[in-house]
């Protein structure tokens, strides 16, 4: 029987690939927050009652990171108390949950690629409230999968990589921070992986072989701020004829301050996504060329 499937967040950059990538998975019904916003669960829960998919994915979050840091309770109430509802939801009606979380639960002071064992401890609101979600969801006796994933782009929706094209057609010189290193993550991929990993899980269910657990998911390889807007550059100058950007100067982190503090180590270990479901991401620049083929032509 093909597998009934809700996704969370339909309009956001993962939940907008997902609705394409699970679509072979089974039979998908996608919801946006003017169906299910999670400042108000009561019908989405009625919902999850009613319809018992066999597998929910929340793609929806909080996530305006700077903004967080005077809306924590929001944050809070949307990635923390709503996503421990929609556990407890699924677990009721013996749902698999797949949730994404981030690289910002850590500090970032690690000198290495962080792996699923190791310790949190986020700098800001907005990763303080994911790794409650992370929490609520592991409180709940449920079967989950939560997919920890880092600096998202894709064609759709606001992100660095969008930005740097458009500040390329504004300015003569760019200055990018150059000293935090992580791996830019295309949505495309993330949903991807995640499709062939709920049908992994689903059939692991089926054999009583499924186990729960927090699963890095970012692209392979990794690079600074400054290293990725210069790939942007370097491939919207050769398919871009209106670009005005000769010269991206990499600066550090305190030259740029924001509201909220940003680990300077995000990189994660794939390992044990490669070793339990025999995934690994392409490295960032095949996938962020691939990404902007598809908005630049
Ligand atoms: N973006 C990143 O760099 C990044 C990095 C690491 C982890 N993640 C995690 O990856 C997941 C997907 O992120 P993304 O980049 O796809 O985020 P996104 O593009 O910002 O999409 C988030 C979606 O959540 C929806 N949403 C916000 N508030 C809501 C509410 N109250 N009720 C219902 N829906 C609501 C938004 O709706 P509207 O479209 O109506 O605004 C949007 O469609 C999230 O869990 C995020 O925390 C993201």
């Amino acid at each position: 029987m093909r597998p009934k499937i809700l996704i969370l967040g339909k309009n956001g950059q993962v939940g907008w690939e997902l609705q394409r990538s699970m679509a072979l998975c089974g039979d998908v019904v996608a919801l946006g927050r003017e169906q299910a916003n999670l400042l108000d669960t009561q019908s989405l829960l009625v919902w999850i009652q009613q319809n018992r998919p066999n597998l929910i994915v929340n793609a929806a979050a909080y996530t305006a990171v700077d903004k967080a840091e005077v809306e924590e309770s929001i944050a809070h109430q949307i990635n923390a108390l709503a996503v421990g509802e929609i556990a407890t939801a699924a677990q009721e009606v013996g749902a698999l949950f797949i949730h994404y979380s981030t690289d910002y639960v850590f500090d970032g002071g690690a000198t290495t690629p962080y792996l699923e064992t190791d310790a949190p401890c986020p700098l800001n609101a907005y990763g303080r409230s994911k790794l409650a979600g992370e929490l609520a969801i592991q409180a709940v006796d449920g079967d989950y999968l939560i997919l920890r994933t880092t600096w998202v782009y894709a064609t759709r929706g606001q992100n660095f990589m969008k930005t740097m094209l458009r500040l390329a057609k504004e300015r003569d010189s760019l200055r990018i921070v150059g000293d935090q290193i992580g791996a830019p993550t295309w949505a495309r991929f993330i949903a991807e992986a995640t499709a062939d990993m709920a049908v992994k899980a689903l059939s692991k269910r089926d054999q009583s072989k499924f186990l729960s657990g927090i699963y890095n998911l970012s692209a392979a390889g990794e690079t600074s701020w400054h290293g990725f807007a210069s790939l942007i550059i370097d491939y919207a100058k050769k398919h871009d004829n209106l670009i005005k950007t000769t010269e991206v100067s990499p600066i550090d982190t305190c030259e740029y301050p924001l509201p909220a503090k940003r680990p300077l180590n995000s990189r994660l270990s794939g390992d044990k996504l490669n070793r339990d479901y025999g995934i690994i991401l392409p490295a960032w620049d095949v996938a962020a060329e691939l990404c902007l083929a598809d908005i630049l032509h």
